[in-house]
């Protein structure tokens, strides 16, 4: 059986307080992984951060606590293999490359590995789910996009829903992670389609109250999953 996981994208948070931001959000306790969104301005038009502030943010959330938190990290660049090696350096956990950003994802997939990073492949809206058939035994987790990649603060595509139930079907101890327009409100489509790992940046780091919102997301992933698993 899948975890129900919560991973805020830190793309919301304040980067001239990133650390602190980080921990007020943390601190609800129901986080277990942070999301942290990659961008080069090429694959996508805009530009976020890299490896430093990866690394900064490592410090803050060091691996031997009594909670290791998980960076997530979202590769939006048009040459995934490049950046392999730096984000394994600067404490990354997870790598998920784009399928559109690739000609050899099997090779991708086999470096992440080498560096000791879990893989995850990415597809963006337009992308069918079959592309990643070939390549889901290899790989830790799949994101399916609910938005264009490039900003935060974005519409919820419920249209993507399908794919994500085509995948939960066939794969129902894989890892299936949603990005884009998470929240409160969108939530229960996302979760009764099987996905498990919730990516929320607005909904979660512009909140008044954390807590109430990501213990909202979480109970309504673990209702979704006891529901499939009965
Ligand atoms: C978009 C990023 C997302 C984004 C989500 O390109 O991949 O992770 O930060 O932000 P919200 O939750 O605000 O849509
Ligand atoms: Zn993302």
């Amino acid at each position: 059986m899948v975890e129900p996981i919560i991973s805020p994208s830190i793309l919301a948070s304040n980067f001239a307080d990133l650390g602190c931001s980080c921990k007020r959000v943390v601190d609800t306790g129901d986080v277990d992984w942070l999301h942290l969104d990659v961008m080069d301005g090429h694959f996508v038009p805009n530009i976020s951060f890299g490896p430093p502030v990866i690394e900064s943010l490592r410090k803050q959330f060091p691996r031997d606590s009594n909670k290791p938190i998980v960076f997530d990290c979202h590769m939006m660049v048009s040459d995934p293999e490049e950046w392999i090696e730096a984000i394994a350096k600067a404490g990354g956990d997870s790598y998920t490359f784009h399928y559109e950003a690739t000609k050899d994802p099997a090779s991708v997939i086999a470096k992440i590995k080498k560096h000791g990073l879990k893989a995850a492949m990415g597809i963006k809206p337009n992308t069918p789910i079959d592309v990643v058939y070939p390549f889901a035994d290899d790989l830790d987790m799949v994101l399916v996009m609910t938005v264009e990649p490039g900003f935060g603060g974005q519409k919820f595509m419920a249209d993507m829903m399908p794919k994500v139930e085509t995948l939960r079907q066939k794969y129902p101890h894989l890892n299936i992670e949603v990005d884009g327009g998470l929240g409160k409100d969108t939530v229960k489509p996302a979760a009764v389609a099987g996905a498990n790992v919730i990516v929320a940046g607005t909904s979660v780091f512009k909140a008044e109250n954390p807590k109430e919102v990501t213990q909202f997301l979480k109970k309504t992933v673990e209702e979704s999953i006891l529901a499939r698993s009965k």
